[in-house]
């Protein structure tokens, strides 16, 4: 098995609203990541993909296969994340694993990817807004330094919960090293194929 970071296709968009619709009332429409794939220019989409067959099946395993062949498209989207990046300011859109793959790692590899991504991209800071009640998440963000510096009361329209608005400040250079160092040791530690922190965006984006 192996794990990809890479940009966001429009291909893998059915499998994206698929977590999106698994994690978030109300979820994002495909229409919403379309446009975020194909036309925006702040845009830098991310999913983590986990590859199933990395070598040929041998022996019985290409027996088994042979009888059950399966469907195209082997690779699946585990978690999946958004970040604008417009001047100096980066924005965490979104991001979601998997209901099926979460405690795993995943989420932290993406939240590591868009960090180190904002910081290649020269941002100076990086914000969110988090629900009140989503420990999971604060818990994610506070692992990567975000610290909470407002509330936006009932930012959330469906519940009408407020939102943490959460910040990580990108132009402290020790702080800089640990982003990289931290990205190194996420590597080491769960091993995954890293096409997106540090390439160059697919399209035209800013
Ligand atoms: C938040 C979310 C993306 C985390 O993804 P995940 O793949 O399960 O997280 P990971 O396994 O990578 O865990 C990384 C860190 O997140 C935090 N975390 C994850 N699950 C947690 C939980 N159930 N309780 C508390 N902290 C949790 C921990 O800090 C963890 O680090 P640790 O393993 O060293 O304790 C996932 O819970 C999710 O998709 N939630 C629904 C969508 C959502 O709320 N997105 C955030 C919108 S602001």
């Amino acid at each position: 098995m192996t794990l990809t970071l890479r940009y966001m296709r429009m291909e893998d968009v059915p499998q994206v609203i698929t977590i999106d619709r698994l994690s978030f009332d109300p979820p994002w429409s495909a229409r919403s990541y379309a446009y975020e794939v194909t036309e925006s220019s702040y845009s830098h989409m991310v999913v983590l993909e986990q590859s199933r067959e990395d070598k040929p099946a041998r022996g019985l395993r290409r027996l088994v296969k042979n009888l059950n062949p399966q469907p195209p498209g082997e690779n699946v989207i585990v978690a999946y994340g958004g970040l604008w990046h417009i001047a100096d300011e980066a924005h965490i859109s979104t991001i979601a694993t998997h209901p099926d793959s979460r405690g795993r790692g995943y989420g932290e590899i993406v939240l590591a990817g868009m960090v180190r991504r904002a910081l290649l991209l020269k941002a100076s800071y990086i914000v969110l807004e988090v629900r009140v009640s989503n420990v999971a998440a604060q818990s994610l963000y506070a692992k990567y330094e975000f610290h909470t510096v407002d509330v936006k009361p009932r930012y959330y329209h469906n519940n009408g919960e407020d939102a943490y608005d959460m910040r990580l400040d990108l132009t402290d250079p020790e702080r800089q090293a640990r982003i990289h160092q931290r990205f190194a040791e996420l590597q080491s530690k769960s091993p995954f194929v890293d096409l997106y922190s540090a390439a160059p965006p697919p399209r035209g984006q800013n």
